[in-house]
């Protein structure tokens, strides 16, 4: 063969090369489309990638032409020699292995290893100036070999293998990143609705907590009954959350929210075609869900013919797409939740009595907010920060006054209306205390009066006055003297506006 053909040769294989481990994140699979090339063109009767780990350790990555297992292969490829090269970074050729003491040591036990005499290459593979691993190759013993001219090739197939390892690492990596955010990200998630973030150790409350410990790891259907914005969602997702079910999806349907003809469509997909605008095939919910939880929220509001189509899925687990003869099995953990008396819904024949049997395995009661009077305050507290923060604010606490009014209105409108009185009250306060004043009408008439009646301005000025003082004797631990000059006024008027409001300062010590 003439130098030139060699040449030509040689760049016809890098191409190959190249192609082989472009495209592909699987590095072993790769690597051995480049050994197969080097024996089919290059006459090599053995092959192998050794690479080194994070530990030390050096392993085969791929090899061509023994099975890695055989002992008289493992001498061939030159166990010894190839860990030198990786370690000290330098092409190692030795053209008669027979002559080698490193082989031939080892080989002399074996004669029948070496039928033919062998030429031993081995160079570095580098990567970011390190050696990082080893590519090597035997072949037949020639007298006329160009061993420079093979190092030379076999250096630039070690270098684009090495950065074909690079960019997999990368690619792994990033992987990994991404695995990492995702993990990290669910754990907020999870964080998020964790019963840590459940708001309210009151009896009843608790009681709420130990039926979801309870629930959360069976596949058991729940359903959680409660006045609107009693937290009936944050239990659901609280359930999930804490149940084997967690790293799968939680998916939620509003019934209430869909029309009637919609509400099937959402819940069990359809085929194309199914009906005019059905352009695709979609996904319901329930097939989102798989292996996860659906929760069916305001379940009391599904129509008649729904009912019935939730009722076999319950039973069967089972259901088809809207326009679709294919019958579907769905993992699904179910979980409902509505704010309706059922049983009335049922006596008046809008709700099915099977399905209420279905839904009705077990049951959570979320009491409402003036059920729980303790948890009050505490979720007052916590709303106050989480807005607070949310605004920019630097509000610190509740006045007394501020407590005393939470704690005796009665929120017909539960935890969700204590939520949007602290965000509303939060937003108009700019001070490091939030004040009676500070919070929405509706408390200031049921405090002041206990009737729903408008405050007079005199009544609200009175209001604010109170509360500034009583603020102001609790800061100072009822000093009257420095209460007073904390409000730039003097002892005098502070004794008597105490006395007209009946404040003691003396509870303040
Ligand atoms: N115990 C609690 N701790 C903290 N936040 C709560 C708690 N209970 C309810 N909330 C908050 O109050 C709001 C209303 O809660 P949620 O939506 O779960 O109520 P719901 O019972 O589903 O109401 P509806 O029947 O109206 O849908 C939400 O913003 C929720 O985060
Ligand atoms: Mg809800």
């Amino acid at each position: 063969m003439s130098d030139k053909t060699k040449e030509l040769r040689m760049l016809g294989t890098l191409g190959d090369v190249s192609q082989a481990l472009s495209g592909t994140t699987h590095m072993k699979a790769a690597l051995t489309r480049v050994l197969e090339l080097m024996e089919k063109y290059h006459g090599a009767v053995l092959s192998a990638v050794t690479l080194k780990n994070e530990t030390g350790e050096i392993y085969l990555e791929a090899t061509i032409g023994f099975n890695p297992a055989n002992q008289q292969a493992r001498l061939l490829i030159g166990e010894n020699i190839t860990a030198k090269v990786i370690d000290s970074g330098r092409h190692v050729v030795v053209p008669q292995i027979s002559n080698e003491p490193l082989f031939a040591s080892r080989l002399a036990s074996r004669k029948e290893a070496l039928k033919r005499e062998m030429t031993f290459i081995s160079v570095p593979i580098v990567l970011n100036r390190k050696s990082i691993g080893a590519f090597s190759m035997n072949m037949y013993f020639r007298k006329d070999r160009d061993y420079d001219r093979k190092v030379k090739f076999m250096r630039v197939v070690a270098s684009m293998i090495a950065q074909s390892i690079k960019a997999q690492r990368l690619i792994e990596a990033e992987r990994q990143r991404l695995l990492d955010e995702n993990s990290s990200l669910r754990q907020e998630l999870k964080e998020k609705y964790d019963f840590s973030n459940i708001i309210g150790n009151s009896g009843p409350m608790r009681q709420v907590y130990e039926s979801v410990a309870q629930v959360a790891h069976t596949n058991t259907t729940v359903l959680i009954r409660g006045e609107s914005g009693t937290g009936k969602e944050l239990i659901a997702h609280a359930i999930h959350y804490n149940s084997l079910r967690a790293k799968k999806p939680f998916i939620k349907v509003s019934c209430a929210a869909l029309p009637e003809t919609l509400i099937e469509a959402e819940l069990f997909g359809y085929e194309k075609g199914a009906f005019t605008g059905a352009h695709a095939r979609k996904k319901g919910r329930f097939e989102m869900a798989e292996g996860g939880t659906l929760f069916l929220d305001e379940i009391g509001d599904v129509n008649l013919s729904t009912q019935v189509k939730l009722l076999r899925v319950l039973q069967e687990r089972e259901f088809e797409r809207l326009g679709g003869l294919e019958t579907i099995k769905v993992n699904v953990r179910l979980i409902a939740a509505t704010n309706k008396d059922l049983e009335q819904a049922i006596a008046e024949g809008t709700f099915r009595e099977d399905l209420y049997y279905r839904l009705n395995v077990f049951t959570i009661f979320v009491p409402p907010l003036r059920e729980r009077k303790p948890d009050v305050l505490l979720l007052a507290d916590h709303f106050l920060q989480k807005y607070s923060v949310e605004h920019g604010k630097n509000i610190k606490r509740l006045s007394t006054p501020a407590i005393d009014m939470l704690s005796s209105y009665h929120w017909p409108g539960n935890v969700r209306e204590l939520e949007n009185c602290m965000e509303r009250s939060v937003l108009v306060c700019d001070e490091q205390v939030l004040h009676g004043h500070h919070l929405p009408p509706s408390l200031q008439t049921a405090s002041e009066s206990g009737t729903v009646t408008r405050l007079s301005l005199e009544a609200a000025m009175a209001a604010f006055e109170k509360d500034i003082i009583q603020d102001a004797l609790k800061t100072t631990r009822g000093n009257r003297a420095r209460a007073a000059k904390l409000l730039d006024t003097t002892e005098r008027i502070l004794g008597y506006k105490t006395k007209k409001y009946g404040i003691d300062s003396r509870r303040f010590r």
